[in-house]
């Protein structure tokens, strides 16, 4: 760790595969360097700290999205004006067409329907006894209940794990991840742009909502495949990872498993615990708009600040015991689904689906156990697993 004029920079390279593949160690070195520290590798400031990323995610006129909230300029041009890569008030209105489907109040009225869904799903699996807790499980609903929704037709649907994943691998700088995402984030954009048209959507699927949206002059024409692109993208790797870390920390602690099973109502502290322990979405960068200060260390003008969610979410200042995975803990303020103006949109639906499968495996399941090694998938924003092959009785 260096001091430069302005600050504290690292060697520490936050994309590189030992990084990505377990990176609460370098967290912890940069937390403990200063609330922003200059990556000379990434050329961005690391805030690592929970009260810094939260000040960052929260100001919005000080910490722009609009210069885009990739590492690398390839992936911030695509992807300007988009909903992630905006600020109020463009972003409110594209924000608004998004909210109206998908608001708690909107996402209550697919209770019933998740829940049954996600227990036929855990019903056939704890039949069979043994399967793949990522592939057959957490990754089989959040892609239907997700396709479901936009409206997309059934053709073409079994690309689009694939294609979400590289979404996020695309917003990592410019290393062989996101140099291989690319060609498959421009297949994702043709699909969707062919599939999700007026006349191939469901009738009164959201995928239609977003049309009416242009038709009464809310949002641009040019604006709806973009937010129906963003929208698939979003709401497949990280409802995935959540439900596959879940189960791997469950395995991995049969001691809260226990906790568990002893207390159901726990499901909503253990989707929350989840977020925080393991953030399936560990950081998005920001610009700096001005000179601008996070707790005291000022960051320069026009810099790139990676507002790291996964650190946060992890602060010994902020949490008590914060290496230990603690389903009764129920970290209400943990910063997995963001914060301010960008908190994830799909945060009602995404706690939706986690819950309907713990709560299905809960009531189902009394152990659970690993059977063969987890299988990682690295990923320049997201974190979770490929695999993983376990049992259960
Ligand atoms: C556990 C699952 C999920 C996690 C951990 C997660 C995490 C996040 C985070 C951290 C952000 C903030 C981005 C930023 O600060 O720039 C975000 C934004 C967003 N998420 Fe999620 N997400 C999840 C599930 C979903 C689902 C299921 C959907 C939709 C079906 C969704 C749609 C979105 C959208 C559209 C945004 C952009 C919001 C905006 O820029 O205003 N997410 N998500």
């Amino acid at each position: 760790m260096a001091i430069t004029a302005t600050g504290p920079s690292s060697e520490v390279d936050l994309f590189s595969d030992d990084s990505v593949r377990d990176p609460y160690g370098r967290y912890r070195e940069l937390r403990d360097a200063g609330p922003a520290v200059y990556l000379e590798k990434n050329q961005a400031w690391a805030v690592t700290r929970f009260q810094g990323v939260r000040e960052v995610l929260r100001d919005w006129e000080r910490f722009t999205s609009e210069k885009g909230v990739a590492m690398n300029e390839a992936m911030n041009a695509a992807n300007a004006g988009s909903i992630v890569a905006s600020d109020p008030p463009h972003h409110t209105q594209l924000r608004k067409v998004l909210s109206e489907r998908l608001s708690p109040g909107a996402i209550a009225k697919l209770t019933g329907q998740i829940s049954t869904q996600a227990d036929a799903l855990v019903a056939t699996l704890v039949e069979r006894g043994d399967f793949d807790a990522v592939q057959d499980l957490a990754a089989f609903f959040p892609i239907s209940v997700v396709a479901d929704l936009i409206g997309l037709p059934d053709e073409g649907r079994e690309k689009l794990l694939d294609w979400g994943n590289a979404v996020f691998d695309g917003f990592g700088p410019d290393n062989p991840r996101t140099a291989e995402a690319m060609p498959k984030i421009g297949e994702m954009w043709a699909y969707v742009g062919e599939v999700a048209t007026r006349d191939r959507l469901a009738p009164g699927s959201m995928g239609l909502a977003v049309y009416e949206a242009a038709d009464r002059g809310e949002i641009d024409p040019e604006s709806c495949i973009p937010l129906m692109g963003g929208y698939v993208a979003a709401g497949m790797d990280t409802t995935i990872n959540a439900i596959g870390t879940g189960v791997q920390l469950l395995a991995e602690h049969p001691d809260q498993w226990q906790v568990l099973k002893a207390d159901p109502s726990l499901i909503r502290s253990l989707g929350n615990e989840i977020l925080r322990y393991d953030s399936p979405v560990q950081m998005f960068a920001r610009t700096a708009t001005d000179d601008q200060e996070i707790e005291g260390q000022t960051v320069p003008a026009g810099d790139r600040v990676l507002a790291v969610y996964g650190s946060a979410n992890r602060d010994e200042r902020k949490w008590d015991d914060a290496d230990v995975f603690d389903v009764a803990r129920n970290p209400i303020d943990h910063l997995g689904l963001g914060f301010g103006v960008h908190r994830c949109a799909g945060a009602a639906l995404a706690r939706l689906e986690i819950e309907a499968i713990f709560a299905s495996l809960v009531e189902r399941v009394t152990a659970i156990e690993i059977e063969g090694e987890p299988v990682r998938q690295l990923n320049n924003t997201v974190r979770g697993l490929k695999s993983l092959p376990v049992s259960v009785s």
